[in-house]
This record gives structure tokens, C-alpha cells and sequence, in this order.
């Protein structure tokens, strides 16, 4: 049996595609979706999808990820910067949890160096755009080293 994973993304990813797409591309939060989905199934994976704005709803789904997935793709969004309430959530559920960005953050404004939760995430990928997510994939999948 492949794996079971969740995709969330966090605040303002619902606007990708119209968001600073000098930044961000211009394909939309369904057109990413539907390559993540498509690239699992290739790795014999099975992916499901949430997207959120609201910081209590990230955590409410990291929580209820336990018991039904094997891992957890995660792009916080601006919450990655400075949210201890979801970095506590990853850690107290037993589950590795890969943190993605689109963007490099390291390469952006100051604030963004900071990564708040990635010292409980399994791995950070940053700026690959959607082969981000895809290399997080395959980190969970077992096919690729950090
Ligand atoms: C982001 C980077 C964050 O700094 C930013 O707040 C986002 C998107 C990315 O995917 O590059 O919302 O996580």
C-alpha cells in the first residue's frame, strides 16, 4: 500500500495564481493541486488537499491528520514566520511533516529567514516552486534524501 498524504496550505495560498505572480508563478492553488495529485499517483501515493486562512483551522487538521496519514506536507504560509501554536500542533502529533514554500525564503525580506517550525519538521524545502511540494513527496514516499 503507498502512502497517505495531506497537503495543506495555509494563508493566502487560495489566491495563488493572482498573488504577486512575480513571486509566486501563475498557476492557481487547483492547478498545483492537480500536479501534486498526479505526480502521487505516479509514486503509488495518495494525497488529499486543505487550504486554510485561519491559523485554528491549520491546527484543528493537524490534529485530526493522526491516525489517517503518514505524513504531512505543510506550506504555512506567513504563519511559518511566527505561529508557536502550529509549530506545538506538529510537534505533539506523531507524524513527519515536510515544510514547503513556493518562494525561496531565504532569499526574500529578513522576516522570512525565520522559520518558527522548521527545528519540528522532518525537512524544509524552499523555492523549488510546486517541486517543492514534489520533493516533499518524495521524502515522505521514502525516494529521496533531504
Ligand atoms: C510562502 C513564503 C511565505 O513567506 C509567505 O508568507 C507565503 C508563501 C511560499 O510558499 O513561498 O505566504 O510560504
Amino acid at each position: 500500500m503507498g502512502k497517505h498524504i495531506l497537503v495543506m496550505n495555509g494563508p493566502n495560498l487560495n489566491l495563488l495564481g493572482i498573488r504577486e505572480p512575480g513571486i509566486y508563478g501563475n498557476d492557481t492553488l487547483e492547478t498545483l493541486c492537480e500536479t501534486v495529485r498526479r505526480a502521487a499517483e505516479e509514486r503509488d501515493a495518495a494525497v488529499d488537499f486543505f487550504q486554510s486562512n485561519h491559523e485554528g483551522a491549520l491546527i484543528d487538521a493537524l490534529h485530526a491528520a493522526m491516525g489517517v496519514y503518514d505524513g504531512v506536507i505543510l506550506n504555512a504560509g506567513a504563519y511559518t514566520h511566527y505561529s508557536y501554536a502550529i509549530r506545538d500542533a506538529i510537534a505533539a502529533i506523531r507524524l513527519p511533516v515536510v515544510e514547503v514554500h513556493l518562494s525561496d525564503i531565504h532569499a526574500r525580506e529578513a522576516f522570512r529567514h525565520v522559520s518558527v517550525i522548521e527545528p519540528v519538521c522532518t525537512a524544509q524545502i524552499s523555492g523549488l516552486g510546486v517541486g517543492s511540494y514534489l520533493k516533499a513527496l518524495d521524502l515522505l514516499c521514502g525516494e529521496a534524501d533531504v
